[in-house]
């Protein structure tokens, strides 16, 4: 119900709507109307009350629940239901607990922190609270688990395209799948499979975007390479509406996939690219391996890195860090 009064009260762009026509339209009488106004109030939102005119909403706080990220949300499968928590130890493992249980394709794990955030090859990720955007969305593709690169690369097309649209800020994609503004990065994703050998069960693409962490709050190994779409900007960055055109574009790109217009989403991908082209330095995952250094070629369908070495030998690789670490960095 509270879902149903913001909804209206956001339809009116800033105008009134009356306490009775607000009851007549959710079909509840005046007085729950009222109750659920001044609950709303305790959340956050300012709603100014005025006596003939009615009700008109003043100022949406800047939260990621359900009830906001799900406003004029248009997407048919991706984030129809969601899953919010104030603090989680991390939305990957809260996906995965509700796949494993059954949840649908679609389904959003979302939370305002997350106090054991994992990053890439075993890393830890950085997740204050009310300043990023930390969400999980659970996958059902009908692919072998060597067929999975394309999920975090399409989650990556995603998340560049909806930076750029909401903000204008031009984030360009690190290989495999770093969101990076300039050398800086501002945004990591992390897929997780359940699968068997020929069959994935679920995959869980998490997204991790800093969007209002102020400049001087990172940690002091990730100062000089992670950003934030604040420290960017200049401005801090509304998150929910961030969320639904990570979601929109999230599911146009997984179609894509499902209907197997791979080329059109690798070329998305290269055109965001500002690893190819590059020389570039990768730490393998292998410990104790000397960095490579070459030059970033091509991307190939199973995601590895094609890269050109001094000797002229062409050598790929799967998984790593191209020029930079830690990391957030
Ligand atoms: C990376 O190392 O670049 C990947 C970082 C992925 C972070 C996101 S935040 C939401 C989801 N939950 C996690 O624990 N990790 C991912």
């Amino acid at each position: 119900m509270r879902e149903d009064i913001l909804r209206v009260l956001s339809e009116q762009g800033g105008g009134y709507v009356s306490g009775q026509d607000l009851a007549r339209r959710l079909g509840v009488s005046r007085t729950a109307v009222h109750k659920h106004i001044a609950a709303l109030r305790a959340a956050g939102y300012q709603i100014e009350s005025v006596p003939r005119l009615g009700h008109r909403l003043l100022v949406t706080p800047d939260r990621v629940t359900p009830a906001e990220v799900r406003l004029g949300l248009t997407t048919a499968v991706m984030g129809r239901l969601v899953e919010y928590r104030p603090s989680v130890t991390s939305t990957n493992d809260l996906a995965k607990e509700l796949a494993r249980a059954g949840a649908p394709e679609g389904l959003l794990a979302i939370a305002e922190e997350q106090v054991r955030g994992k990053g890439r090859l075993g890393r830890a990720w950085v997740s204050p609270p009310g300043v990023g955007v930390w969400m999980s969305v659970v996958l059902r593709p009908p692919l072998a688990p060597h067929e999975a690169a394309p999920l975090t690369l399409c989650a990556a097309v995603a998340v560049a395209e909806a930076i750029r649209a909401t903000t204008g800020v031009p984030a360009g994609i690190r290989w495999p799948s770093d969101i990076v503004v300039g050398e800086r990065k501002v945004c990591g994703i992390l897929t997780e499979l359940e699968a068997e050998w020929d069959r994935i069960e679920f995959a869980v693409v998490g997204i991790g975007i800093n969007v209002n962490t102020p400049p001087d709050a990172f940690p002091p190994d990730l100062a000089m390479t992670a950003t934030s779409l604040l420290a960017v900007t200049g401005s801090p960055v509304p998150r929910a509406p961030l969320v639904r055109a990570v979601l929109t574009r999230l599911e146009a790109a997984y179609r894509e996939i499902l209907a197997g217009h791979l080329d059109a989403l690798f070329a998305r991908w290269r055109e965001y690219s500002v690893t190819l082209g590059r020389t570039v330095r990768i730490r393998p995952v292998a410990a104790g391996q000397p960095d490579l250094i070459g030059v970033a070629e091509e991307i190939d369908p199973a995601g590895a890195l094609v890269v050109r070495l001094p000797d002229g030998g062409r050598r790929r690789v799967l998984a790593g860090d191209v020029n930079g670490w830690p990391a957030q960095g």
